[in-house]
Parts: structure tokens; sequence; C-alpha cells
């Protein structure tokens, strides 16, 4: 039986694959101490999605410790040497990352590399899967030219129509706290596929999203601006007239690709996913298909300052991930994607 240990087994990510690959008969381990409820406070307690985990997976063994501890870290891969890690654990805010710098380096860049040793190791056939993040370009995304549509901005050069591609910069460029975090652990992940050889691969994500998010105004995009519609509460824009867009994928899909990823390795590889083109949509645009769902105005605030090195408009290309690995797409829809976030909050806040 083929063995997944999951760093932030708890989080959106993680549980998703968690869940995923115990479906398909693997043995899952899953690293997570509830960190989030810590950064976030208790709307983003992921204790229920621990608890559901431990209900629904039959496999599933949960490890509550700090993955910056270096010596439980090493323990754990010697105990599991597991066939594939996946490594989701991370202060995942963008603007929480400059009131904690120490604390988001530690477990975004240190802990990768703590992995990535030990991985070397103890588990040096695994393929390792690093969630990286669209944040590795920092806001240079934002030096091209942008046409204003009616509600979203969008990028003006047909060259630009499928999105950021893997060769944009990485650098000379506004990342803010998290996003050099995140280029520091991605660029040491390629390293340890190109200098010692592992199957080790960065996933830059545009916005992730499901039902398995304890979602706060910090992070969580799309599921935090379904449940502040479904409460009747008022969301909060920074800048750029509400028309700042984004591509969403679902976790789900994030799995999809983690598995095929695992069925191909390469080595030291890096890919833009997201939801594309088709799943992109503005702040503005996603009241519409809220309202479209509840019936119910989204009650908004308009702040005029932007969020420091906010994307206007970021859009993953999918064409490398898609060349790749043919098997590979998206099956979750925006409508969808929507629906599902509806659904699930109505249930949850009942
Ligand atoms: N959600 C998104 O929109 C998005 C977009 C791009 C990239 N990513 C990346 O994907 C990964 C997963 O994101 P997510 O949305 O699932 O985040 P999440 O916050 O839902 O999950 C991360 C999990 O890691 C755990 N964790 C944090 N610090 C820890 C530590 N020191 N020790 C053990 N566990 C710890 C948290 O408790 C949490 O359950 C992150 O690396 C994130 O940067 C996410």
């Amino acid at each position: 039986m083929q063995k997944l240990l999951v760093t932030g087994s708890n989080g959106l990510v993680g549980s998703t694959v968690v869940e995923y690959f115990d479906a398909l008969g693997w043995r899952t381990y899953g690293i997570d101490n509830n960190m989030r409820k810590e950064f976030f406070g208790t709307n983003a307690d992921t204790g229920w999605m621990l608890s559901k985990l431990q209900t629904k997976c039959k496999r599933f063994t949960y490890f509550n410790f700090d993955i910056r501890d270096r010596k439980m870290v090493e323990e754990c891969l010697v105990e599991v040497r597991p066939d594939m890690i996946v490594h989701a654990a991370a202060q995942p805010s963008h603007d929480l990352a400059a009131s904690r710098p120490f604390d988001d380096f530690e477990i975004n860049a240190l802990s990768t590399l703590i992995l990535l040793e030990f991985t070397r190791r103890h588990a040096p056939e695994a393929t390792f899967v690093y969630m990286s993040s669209n944040k590795v370009y920092g806001d240079a995304p934002n030096e091209l030219a942008m046409q204003e549509l009616e509600y979203r901005w969008d990028y003006a050069l047909p060259d630009y129509y499928d999105g950021i591609s893997e060769s944009f910069r990485i650098d000379r460029s506004q990342h803010s706290i998290f996003g050099a975090s995140k280029v520091a652990a991605d660029v040491m992940v390629q390293e340890y596929g190109r200098y010692f050889g592992l199957r080790t691969c960065c996933l830059r994500a545009g916005c992730i999203t499901g039902t398995g998010h304890s979602a706060v105004e910090l992070h969580g995009f799309l599921s935090y601006l379904t449940r502040v519609a479904i409460m009747n509460e008022t969301y909060r824009i920074f800048g750029y007239k509400g028309k700042q867009v984004r591509d969403n994928i679902d976790s789900y899909d994030i799995a999809t690709f983690i598995e095929q990823f695992h069925d191909n390795p390469q080595i030291g590889e890096v890919y833009n996913i997201g939801g594309g083109r088709e799943n992109s949509c503005s702040i503005m645009e996603a009241f519409g298909y809220i309202e479209h769902l509840t019936g119910t105005k989204v009650k908004y605030e308009y702040i005029e300052q932007v969020r420091r090195g906010d994307h206007i408009c970021y859009i993953s290309d999918l064409k490398k991930a898609r060349l790749n690995y043919p098997g590979w797409n998206i099956t979750k829809n925006l409508p969808t994607i929507f629906e599902n976030l509806v659904d699930s909050w109505k249930q949850k806040l009942n």
C-alpha cells in the first residue's frame, strides 16, 4: 500500500489531498498543529476538519506537532518512509506575514528545507510536491498593461490572454514578506531536485478554494466572501474598484494534479496552477455569482487603500500543466464552486 505524508493536513489543500488519496486506497499521514487558529482566531480553527478526516478516512494517522520541530520531522519521516510528500503547511497570509516575519519565514521557508533534507536522507525515492504561490512573482504582473472593463481589470495585451506562465520573472518586484518566504522555499524545492535528484515540484497556485477552508478575512478569498454574504455581514474591498481579478481552483483539482505528478514525476519542476481564465473573476463578479444564488445583495465597504503587493489581475497560464499532464484538467467550474460554497456555508451556519 502506498504511503502519503501531508503537512498542513487539516487545512484546505492538505485535507483535500488526504481525502483524495485515502479514497484511492493509500495510507495517509497528516501533520498539523492547528496553527491556523493561532494565526487567525477561532473562525480559522481546523479542529472540525481533523474530526472529519478521522471519521471518514479509514487509513489516516494524525501527528500533532509543529513542522519547525526538526527532531519530530525526522522521526516522522523515519517512521513513515512515505512514497509521496505533499507539503501544504504554511503561514498562508500575504498581509499577516509583516507582523510575524519570524513565524512566517520559519514555517514557510525553513520548514521546507527541514522536510526536504529529511526526505533526502530517509525517503529519497519519494515524490515531493510543494504548495508554492503566485506571490513568487511579486507584484511584477501589475506592470503589464491593463484594460479596465465594466466589472474587471484584464490584461490589455493578447500575449497575456491565457495568463502568467512559469517563465515570468520572480525577482525585482515587491512580494510581501509572505511572498519572499515562498520564493525561498520554492527555489530550495527546485534545488533539491536539480542538485540531489529528488522528484520535486512546486505548484505556484492562484486562489485555491473549496468547502474545506476555515476561511477568514486574511485568507480564503471566495469562501470568506461567501460566508460574509450568507451571514449578511459587510465585505471589505481594498482598492482597484473591486475589479481585481483572481483565478480560482477547487482544491480537488489540485489533488488530481498531484496524482498525475506522482504517476509521472519530474525533477525540480514548477507549474502555475489555478483556475485559468475560465475560472477567473473579479470581486464584483464574485458578488454577482453569489447574489444569483442567494437572491440577496452582498453588502460591502470600499477602502481606497490597496493591499500592498496585491495583484490587479492574476490568471494562471495552464498550458504547461496541460501539455505535460494531458490527463489533467479543471473539473470544477466557477458556477459549481460557488454552488458548493453557498450550500456548505448554509449548512455550517444553520
Ligand atoms: N488557499 C489559497 O488560496 C492558496 C493560494 C496559493 C498558495 N497556497 C498555498 O497552499 C498551501 C496550503 O494552503 P491552504 O489554503 O490549505 O492553507 P490552510 O491554512 O488552510 O492550511 C495550512 C495548514 O497548515 C497548518 N500549519 C501552519 N503552520 C504549521 C506548523 N508550524 N506546523 C504544523 N502545521 C502548521 C495550519 O494549521 C493549517 O491547517 C500553503 O502553502 C499556501 O501558501 C494557498
